[in-house]
């Protein structure tokens, strides 16, 4: 399950690096630190086909950190900025600091870190403007709910991704990895999201939002013949207008959503799950009693109406059956110092413009749910392949 907060498949022991290897401190002298909780020392691999932190389970803590190149760099900074940080990522989710590393200790557990690199159209413009493919700039503004969208949390050249399930590794691994951006690039937003802590609930169970809600169920499953079509465009049949450089990549949509939690609350229990379909205690759909039974569109209750209602969420967000039907989202709650609270809505999807856009299209137009959230930022970016070790992320559209 895509969206669990607490699985630890996909990864694997680092502790073998952490204790016994060591690694050089500024001063020279080797520092070690035993780390011994399997938690900690948990470690989703770096180097692949595919970048980690998409179909990876979901970790306790995110930042996205997106940001825009200077305007002088060239395709040889991009190129010498993607590898210095291709090669932090790669320590530091295997928990050996970095080569410059100030505070060295701090890499010691990387407790499923991951750093996900995505790339915004003008990232891509600078190493290559044949590459750009057509979809990769901002979405299409939907008029219904659009209004409040800002800058503040929208766009972008570089896009990194840091997830973990410890705060500590991720707070160090933004500290380094942005420095790594310094000379290149400048911060243009942070987001910074939670979810249940690991070991919480038990392992797979399905996150849930900040309305109470459980929020992935209909997610793809990681390692399905589904997410390998929906997500790795393979075998797609979705007629996917991707570039080539892109085999093993996938396209990301982040879209900040506030959610109105005091309203929200005006309403009772039935009400709340009509507006989505779904029971707020088992995440059963209203025609179901478990969580994963399908939903029932047809069904409708004594007084001859649908069950599940015209405008609700799940309704409005299931566009067909056909192959095109679904996406990974893999949001993060927040809960701002302002009080502001919501989702750092997240999707994953092979074609942008067949799964996502119609979804957004239709959510807009009739979502029941609009009444009670309303979309502050949105960002699209292109989820280069993995790389090989030796290689950096986006080595691909340099050969
Ligand atoms: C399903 C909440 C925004 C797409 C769901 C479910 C919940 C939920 C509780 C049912 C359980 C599940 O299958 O995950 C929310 C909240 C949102 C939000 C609170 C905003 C704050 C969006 C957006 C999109 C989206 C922006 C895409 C444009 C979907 C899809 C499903 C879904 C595709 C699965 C529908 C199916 O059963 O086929 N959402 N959602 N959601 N949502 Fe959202």
């Amino acid at each position: 399950q895509g969206a669990g907060p607490s699985s630890g498949s996909g990864a694997m022991s680092a502790s073998g690096d952490i204790g016994t290897s060591g690694w050089a401190e500024p001063g020279g002298e080797a520092s070690r630190v035993a780390v011994s909780s399997p938690i900690g020392t948990d470690a989703v691999p770096f180097h692949g086909d595919r970048q980690a932190g998409v179909d990876t389970p979901g970790q306790t803590h995110a930042v996205f950190l997106a940001f825009d190149l200077d305007e002088d760099l060239d395709r040889d900074g991009v190129r010498r900025m993607l590898r210095i940080l291709s090669q932090d990522a790669a320590r530091l989710t295997q928990g050996r600091a970095t080569l410059a590393d100030t505070e060295p200790e701090l890499a010691a557990a990387p407790a499923r870190l991951t750093v996900t690199f995505g790339f915004g159209r003008g990232l891509v413009d600078r190493i290559d403007p044949d590459a750009v493919p057509e979809w990769l700039g901002p979405l299409p503004r939907f008029e219904q709910i659009d209004g409040e969208l800002s800058d503040e949390y929208s766009d972008g050249d570089l896009l990194l991704q840091i997830c973990g399930d410890d705060q500590m590794s991720v707070a160090h691994a933004r500290r380094m990895l942005t420095k790594g951006t310094r000379a290149f690039a400048t911060p243009r937003w942070t987001q910074i999201g939670f979810r249940e802590a690991r070991g919480s609930h038990p392992t797979g169970t399905t996150m849930r939002n900040l309305f109470g809600q459980v929020d992935g169920t209909a997610n793809p499953q990681t390692g399905s013949p589904a997410i390998e079509r929906l997500v790795w465009g393979v075998d797609d049949g979705l007629g996917a207008d991707l570039q080539p450089w892109i085999e093993h990549g996938t396209t990301m949509v982040i879209r900040r959503i506030r959610m109105e939690l005091d309203t929200w609350d005006e309403l009772d229990r039935p009400a709340k799950e009509d507006v989505i379909g779904r029971r707020l205690g088992t995440g059963a759909p209203l025609t179901g009693e478990q969580e994963n039974d399908p939903i029932d569109f047809e069904a409708t209750g004594p007084a001859g109406f649908p069950v599940i209602s015209d405008t609700a969420h799940v309704r409005r967000a299931r566009i067909g059956d056909g192959p095109e039907h679904g996406m990974l989202r893999r949001g993060y709650n927040y809960d701002g110092a302002d009080g502001e609270s919501g989702l750092i809505f997240v999707a994953f999807q092979t074609d942008l413009e067949r799964q996502f856009v119609p979804v957004q299209q239709s959510l807009a137009e009739s979502d029941h749910l609009n009444m009670w959230t309303t979309p502050v930022g949105s960002a699209v970016f292109a989820v280069p392949p993995g790389c090989a070790e030796g290689g950096f992320v986006g080595d691909v559209l340099f050969s």
